[in-house]
């Protein structure tokens, strides 16, 4: 069975897009092909791809409530392609947003499920991911974690002989445990959909989100933001972007 994962972020790096089309294929099984729509230029390469799969999953931010116009490109095209070959794939998506709720996925899940009844594909349904910036910071600190673990590990290792620097131990699992907390939704779900991937059944639409009050989001996303808006734009698209020449 092939499954082709599309990410449809129009980032070139770091989208949480990819995040969770990387937890959605460790439950698919079989020939998986991973697949990145980001300009016209992408639409042939992808859909031949589609040729000879069974099922195709889209992963992909929310855009004023919607699917991202580019997308939008790609799926017109596709319902073309798919009727002129006769192709009978089933469809599924791994929707995110920027505000808390995952269930402001929905009108995105409807242009899924129309899309599907006039290109003649079967909708085998979604995952609509709220808090999904904050969700793929959690790969990032789980990361730092890490290196904070293997740096206590080292300089305990050179002060005092011991390889097991136990409270170094006890502080990453304490750690790992919150952000895998944090996950623990858009897991159940993703492992869920990859059930019906697998059997090529359809699981519906669900919605989950970071597992944390709102208040706390709130507070955050409000610290975020205002970090961003001060450095003019963002941290990572911002600073380390190239910058083109300004006209004015
Ligand atoms: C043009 C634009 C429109 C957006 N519209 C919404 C929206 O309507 N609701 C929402 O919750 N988030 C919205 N967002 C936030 C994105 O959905 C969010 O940042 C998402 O995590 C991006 O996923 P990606 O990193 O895979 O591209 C919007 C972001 C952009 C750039």
């Amino acid at each position: 069975m092939k499954t082709v994962f599309i990410n449809c972020s129009p980032k070139k790096r770091f989208c949480a897009s990819a995040y969770f089309l990387f937890l959605q294929r460790l439950f698919v099984v079989g020939e998986k092909v991973c697949e990145k729509l980001r300009t016209p230029a992408d639409h042939a390469r992808i859909l031949e791809q589609l040729r000879d799969a069974q099922a195709v999953v889209f992963g992909l931010p929310l855009y004023v409530d919607a699917v991202p116009s580019h997308v939008l490109r790609f799926m017109e095209e596709m319902e073309r392609f798919c009727r002129e070959n006769g192709l009978k794939l089933s469809v599924y998506c791994v929707a995110n947003n920027g505000f808390i709720e995952g269930k402001q996925n929905e009108p995105l899940m409807q242009n899924f499920e129309n899309f599907c009844s006039r290109a003649g594909l079967t909708f085998g349904g979604g995952v609509g991911i709220g808090g999904g910036v904050m969700l793929n910071v959690t790969r990032i600190l789980f990361i730092v974690d890490i290196g904070l673990l293997v740096l206590n590990t080292l300089l305990s290792e050179i002060n005092t002989g011991n390889l097991f620097p136990r409270d170094a131990w006890i502080s990453f699992a304490e750690n790992a445990a919150l952000l895998l907390y944090f996950n623990l939704g858009v897991l159940f779900y993703l492992a869920r959909q990859g059930g019906h991937i697998r059997k090529g059944t359809a699981g519906g639409k669900k919605y989950t989100r970071i597992l944390i009050p709102s208040f706390i989001f709130i507070l955050f996303a409000d610290i975020f933001f205002v970090i961003i808006s001060v450095i003019d734009g963002g941290i990572f698209r911002g600073w380390l972007a190239k910058k083109e020449p300004s006209e004015t």
